[in-house]
């Protein structure tokens, strides 16, 4: 049996089988990583893009947020064969739950096309099966009364000098994203945890497994007794806590292991 196959029995005979994704995820699509030679993190200091500098520069803050969204976001970009893959298995019965640390809800777009939904606009609504650690860059919130709305027509009005952008409660609008030095909502990191120690079957794919609290999940699943697999193009701090590691490209892996599941 080789190690995809593994992977593809552990979860066939799993209760509960869960995979957590990052950037490496849509680099396929067209998104940058952020780590890595063609990072964003090259590109951009990261100290700009923290809870602290929101707080205390929220003009300065948006005017760089505004450059990083055109970064990340700037092209056209539609879920690959890995997104649509784990929809799949999702949509089958075989996945539980997906736990994202991307915040550009192209999961949410694949879930929605595997089900015929129509996706001609971008969705800002987060699909049930669909667990966004870091939230979703397609809304923004209000830092004061907390409303949510899609973040085109804040940036846009950002994008024309109206900064920082505010709500009529007169609170800032902050991307709708974990920053750096935030905390991920209560409930969210609870769940996730929660999943990983139940999970029969649990896959890291496309993340350097660099950023906490999601980096701990797969060895928390590996230490409830899940098999658990990796797949990046390279080496992650959680590869000697994986029964398998596949040193491979996402949108190669996925769709196989979808492939070998539903054979099998
Ligand atoms: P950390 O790496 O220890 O923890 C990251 C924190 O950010 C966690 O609370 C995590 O929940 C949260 N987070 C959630 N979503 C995130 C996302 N999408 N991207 C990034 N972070 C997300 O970082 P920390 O608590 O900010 O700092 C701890 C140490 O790490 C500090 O010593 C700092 O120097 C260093 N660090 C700083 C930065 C930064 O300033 N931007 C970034 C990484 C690490
Ligand atoms: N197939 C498999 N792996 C890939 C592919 C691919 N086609 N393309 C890139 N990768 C891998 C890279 O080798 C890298 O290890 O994906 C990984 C992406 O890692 P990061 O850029 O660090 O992204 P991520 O793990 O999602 O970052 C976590 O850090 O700054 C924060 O908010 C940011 O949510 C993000 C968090």
């Amino acid at each position: 049996m080789d190690d995809l196959e593994t992977l593809a029995e552990a979860i066939r005979n799993a209760d509960t089988a869960a995979v957590l994704t990052g950037a490496g995820v849509s680099a396929p699509s067209g998104i940058p990583t952020f780590r890595g030679d063609d990072g964003v993190w090259e590109r951009f200091d990261e100290g700009q893009f923290t809870e602290g500098r929101f707080r205390s520069d929220p003009a300065g803050f948006w005017v760089d947020r505004l450059e990083l969204q055109e970064a990340m976001f700037g092209g056209d970009y539609e879920p690959n064969p890995a997104h649509e893959a784990l929809a799949a298995l999702e949509r089958d019965g075989h996945l539980e739950a997906v736990l994202t640390q991307n915040t550009d809800g192209l999961h949410a777009d694949a879930a929605a096309a595997v089900r015929g939904d129509d996706v001609d606009e971008p969705r800002v609504e987060t699909a049930d099966s669909v667990l966004e650690l870091h939230g979703n860059a397609r809304r923004v919130r209000c830092a004061d009364c907390g409303r949510r709305r899609p973040a085109d027509p804040i940036l846009e009005r950002a994008a024309d000098g109206d900064l920082p952008p505010t709500c009529d409660c007169g609170g800032v609008y902050k991307p709708d994203v974990v920053l750096f030095g935030g905390q991920l909502p209560g409930a969210v990191i609870q769940r996730a945890r929660s999943l990983a120690r139940e999970s029969d079957a649990f896959l890291a794919i496309g993340s350097s497994l660099a950023v906490e609290p999601a980096a701990s999940l797969p060895r928390r699943a590996s230490s409830s007794g899940a098999t658990v697999g990796i797949v990046n193009l390279e080496s992650t701090p959680c590869d000697d806590a994986a029964d398998v590691v596949r040193r491979e490209g996402v949108t190669e892996a996925l769709p196989r292991l979808r492939e070998l599941v539903v054979e099998g």
